[in-house]
């Protein structure tokens, strides 16, 4: 190896002469860079793996076995010396990057934006709930609001739910740890107005409910919903039918019939299901009302005399009624929305459409 010539380059010169070439070089391409790129690019052509300083580091071995030391010791000192100038020119060029933005024309903070920001809409169930709440309140209901994490006795038991009626077992309902549940409706509300209070009352409750539901086209595991809730002196069925009515007609126009089913709640007592005329067939039967000509709404009643007692109400002096609706289930009638989870995706080439 010692007496084999060492393979150069055509015009190398040899290890001193490759070393001085590069000391002589280098001052110049660092300040003919004239952005921090163009620097960085030069000092990879020198200390890069392919850069002249690490060919000058192979021709090294070259050299006979005495000179090595101090040729290495060359090798680094040179290279120091490029690092320096990097570090150098580097903050030179942030400099002058700074004295041309600082010289240069003044922002003015006071024009306009050349874009204006896009206006912010409602959501479907933030429209169909305001309208609703809006029908209500100019029929001299107030808005009331409640907690979405609820005492058990508030969303069931007050309520005149059995301990082992199915929607209060654990596969129904969400619990936390502490016992609490994420209320699965509004009428947690009704108990929440009467305890330690004397009616009248009269009020509509929107607001989150939460079910342990799997999600399809039709079901979510969370979902809002409406509930009104009137008590006073003698109310009857017919006022609870005539608010109805009047709920009906404003919201599908005049016009409107409905018709009123025996259903099933604890707390109601009878209890109803209404139903409005198909608002897409007319009542001649299509797929979105399975040909009855009726799509339900929502579900009514007359407060049970139980749950007065239970909220400290005294069912022979007051009576009372509350109907609740889901705010999904009218907006997917309203607007023709095939699928309920259309409303939490949050594509905003569907949310677009509801400016
Ligand atoms: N709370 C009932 C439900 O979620 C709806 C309802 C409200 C029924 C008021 C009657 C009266 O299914």
């Amino acid at each position: 190896m010692s007496d084999a010539t060492p393979e150069v380059a055509p015009g190398f010169t040899g290890f001193q002469g490759a070393i001085e070439a590069i000391a002589l070089g280098f001052p110049a391409r660092f300040e003919g860079a004239a952005s921090e790129a163009a620097l960085r690019e030069e000092k990879a052509k020198l200390l890069g793996k392919k850069g002249d300083l690490t060919f000058a580091l192979k021709a090294m071995g070259a050299l006979p076995p005495a000179e090595r030391k101090a040729a290495g010791e060359q090798v680094n000192g040179l290279k120091g010396a490029i690092e320096a100038a990097f570090e150098g020119r580097l903050r030179a060029i942030a400099g002058e990057a700074l004295a041309r933005e600082l010289s240069g024309p003044a922002y003015d903070l006071t024009l306009p934006p050349r874009v204006a920001s896009p206006r912010g809409h409602k959501h479907p169930i933030g429209i169909v709930r305001d309208e609703i709440v809006d029908i209500f309140r100019s029929l001299g209901f107030a808005v009331h609001d409640g907690p979405e994490v609820e005492r058990e006795d508030y969303n069931f038991t007050k309520l005149g739910f059995p301990p082992d009626h199915p929607a209060t077992d654990m596969q129904d309902s969400f619990w936390t740890t502490s016992g609490h549940l994420l209320r699965t409706h509004t009428s947690n509300v009704q108990v929440r107005a009467m305890l330690g209070k004397v009616p009248p009352f009269a009020f509509v409750a929107p607001g989150t409910v939460y079910r342990r539901d799997n999600e399809d086209a039709t079901h979510l595991p969370q979902f809002n919903q409406l509930e009104a809730f009137l008590v006073d002196r003698r109310v009857s069925f017919s006022h609870l039918r005539g608010v109805l009515a009047e709920f009906a007609e404003r919201l599908y126009g005049p016009g409107t019939t409905i018709r009123l089913r025996p259903s099933y709640f604890p707390f109601v007592e009878p209890g109803a299901e209404v139903d409005v005329r198909c608002v897409f067939c007319k009542g001649s039967g299509c797929s979105t009302c399975k040909g009855t000509g009726f799509i339900e709404i929502l579900g009514c009643g007359m407060i049970h005399p139980v749950v007065f007692e239970n909220c400290g109400i005294d069912p022979q002096a007051w009576t009372g009624f509350a109907l609740g609706m889901g705010l999904e289930r009218i907006a997917l009638l309203r607007y023709g929305i095939e699928d309920i989870r259309l409303l939490v995706e949050n594509d905003p080439r569907f949310l677009s459409q509801f400016r």
